[in-house]
């Protein structure tokens, strides 16, 4: 979380450092700045709020300066103000970060008995009063970072600026994603690559440690023992696109509706419809015969997709698999040995838990596999072997189109693993691979039962609380739908297995309270109804999210029921996805929150 972007330009670079945080301000958007030498003399402009914010300020004081830096903010430490905005700045240098300065307070410290005057309540602002310290006593910009970096603890990717010194830029990597982009006599940083393709699709990622000085025809990289190296330079495949919305009124209902056309992409990868079989996408080696186990790690929305993958691959595979949020796997030790593999899922590729958690099980010896959108991401990159997701770019803040192709990816995998364990006959492959290549259509139908879903929000946004049921592989699906009920339209929502409710839960049971309960007509549906009718039984409100066949046996009028068409079993949580999200959208829209950037929340968290 945080943006960062830093320019050494050929002509004037302020609104195009707004530009390049414009595709960044997904990281964050609490409070936005931009850094640039005026006649060789750094200036400031910063505003709280979105990015346009900072736009309209620009636009009444503009900035001049061919080289700058600028920032958006997901604010971690400090409450997201002008005065904690970044870039940071003292003594003629200037700094902006994502990231973490663990030991900030005792740096801090350090800064105030060297004579300097923090301003601001950021962990940041340490990184500029040291480096300004070390400029104080003679050293030059470049000697004065080299010092400083190895002094910093956490996780971090900072650009400085310096003032007087209009050719250069120092990045430096640790834990946070950093690039470099390499135009035609300017050169630029970023925190990825989709926030420099307006300017050039020739990128270098840093390697973790690294550190770079850039000037306005090249850069030269130096490793963590300030060592130089070369790190190799690469064509982006992101594009100069400014992804917009289209028709649509945001980005999340545009995301919702291309899920037919991704998961349809997403499946050609990793389904052979002719032999009816589930492969491997190119590129990608496994043998899930030799595995004893798969531990798989995420956060969040990837997290429930994790999960339903844990029902298949043990179903269909008998592959036990062990699963946790990444945030708690990382500090579990959990006993690892050769022999299995560590599967990390992820959108964004750079979620700082889940790359803790894949470190972990890399120095532990485990094969890595990761399933990512984001095919440049550090995760892909520290990954053994990508099983891509093609979602294509997700902006909206909530996770929706990747998350059904997370599921896309998982259900093909634990079908090949199936085959490969020998516990899945021909016929039995043939029969769930047609099944799956049925997803497009079962997500277009499903998209169709939109209008109804609209109707039933202004009755949800009434309440103050809301349950989520549902059992098997719709258990998590139920997690994921309460997620994003309460991260757009901030109803305090909770997911539970419907046979849990009794255990606890159910004291919670008034009319006060609505239960979406997802239950497809499927193996385990009656016992899904029982608990359903416990809750009928004490005043709740239901909401049941079904098939045809499960809407008549449901004893339910018509107005509580959303109804899909029947479909196999291994379709359901993928196309059930769909409403759920679509509940929590037009709840939202009805609410009136901001359901792209919705408050508190950054589309890709790279602080732990
Ligand atoms: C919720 C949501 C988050 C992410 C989580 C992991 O709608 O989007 O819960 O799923 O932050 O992010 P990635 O998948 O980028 O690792």
């Amino acid at each position: 979380m945080c943006g960062i972007v830093g320019i050494v330009g050929t002509s004037e670079v302020a609104s195009r450092l707004v530009d390049a945080l414009k595709r960044l301000e997904y990281r964050g958007y609490d409070s936005a700045g931009v850094a640039t030498l005026e006649g060789g003399v750094l200036t400031r402009r910063r505003a709280e709020g979105k990015l346009r914010n900072l736009e309209a300020l620009l636009h009444k004081s503009p900035l001049a300066g061919t080289i700058g830096i600028g920032h958006t903010r997901w604010a971690t430490h400090g409450a997201p103000t002008v005065d904690n905005a970044h870039p940071h700045a003292s003594g003629g240098v200037a700094v902006v970060h994502n990231g973490i300065i663990e030991n900030y307070l005792a740096l801090r410290e350090e800064a105030v008995a060297r004579g300097l005057h923090p301003v601001t309540e950021t962990d940041t602002e340490v990184a500029a009063l040291l480096v300004a310290a070390e400029l104080a006593d003679g050293l030059s910009p470049q000697e004065a970072v080299g010092r400083v970096l190895p002094r910093l603890r956490g996780a971090f990717a900072l650009v400085f600026l310096f003032d007087g010194h209009d050719e250069l830029l120092i990045g430096a990597r640790r834990g946070s994603p950093l690039a470099v982009g390499h135009g035609s006599g300017e050169m630029f940083l970023g925190s990825d690559a989709i926030a420099l393709s307006p300017f050039t699709d020739r990128i270098t990622y840093l390697d973790e440690g690294d550190w770079v000085v850039v000037t306005r025809t090249g850069a030269q990289v130096y490793d963590r023992d300030n060592r130089p190296v070369t790190r190799a330079e690469s064509r982006s495949t992101v594009g100069a696109v400014m992804i917009d919305k289209g028709n649509y009124r945001h980005y999340m209902a545009k995301e919702i509706h291309e899920q037919p056309e991704v998961i349809g992409h997403t499946l050609s990868r990793y389904l052979d419809l002719g032999a009816k079989k589930a492969k491997l996408p190119d590129g990608a080696a496994i043998d899930f015969s030799k595995l004893t186990r798969l531990v798989i790690s995420a956060c969040g929305t990837a997290f429930y997709a994790g999960l339903i993958g844990k029902y298949w691959f043990e179903r269909y595979a008998r592959l036990p698999v062990e699963i946790d949020i990444a945030s708690e796997f990382r500090y579990r030790e959990l006993p690892v040995s050769e022999g299995e593999l560590a599967l990390f899922i992820s959108q964004s590729g750079e979620t700082a838990d889940t790359l803790a958690s894949l470190r972990y099980c890399r120095q532990h010896g485990l094969t890595i596999g990761a399933v990512v959108n984001v095919p440049e991401s550090t995760i892909a990159r520290e990954a053994d072997v990508v099983f891509p997701t093609i979602a294509g770019p997700e902006i909206g803040v909530a996770s929706t189109k990747a998350f059904t192709c997370q599921l896309a990816v998982l259900a093909s995998l634990a079908i090949l693993a199936g085959r490969q364990r020998g516990h899945l006959s021909d016929a039995q492959e043939a029969e769930l691979v047609g099944a799956l290549a049925e997803a497009p259509g079962r997500a277009v139908q499903a998209l169709k039962l939109e209008a109804q879903i609209e109707r039933l929000a202004p009755s949800l946004a009434r309440a103050k609380d809301l349950l989520y049921l549902g059992r098997s592989t719709n258990y998590p699906l139920a997690l994921e739908g309460a997620l994003k009920l309460k991260e757009l339209s901030y109803i305090h929502a909770e997911g539970y297995a419907a046979g849990e409710l009794k255990h606890g839960p159910i004291a919670l049971i008034e009319e006060n309270i609505p239960v979406i309960v997802i239950a497809p007509h499927d193996s385990i549906y009656e016992k899904t109804v029982s608990n359903m009718q416990e809750v009928a039984a004490r005043g709740g409100r239901i909401l049941l999210v079904t098939d045809d066949k499960g809407g008549e046996a449901s004893g339910l009028g018509h107005k509580d029921r959303i109804v899909l068409p029947e479909m196999p079993e291994i379709l359901s949580p993928i196309v059930y996805a769909i409403p759920i999200q679509l509940i929590a959208y037009h709840t939202a829209v009805f609410m009136g929150t901001d359901v792209d950037q919705p408050r508190n929340l950054a589309k890709s968290v790279t602080v732990e």
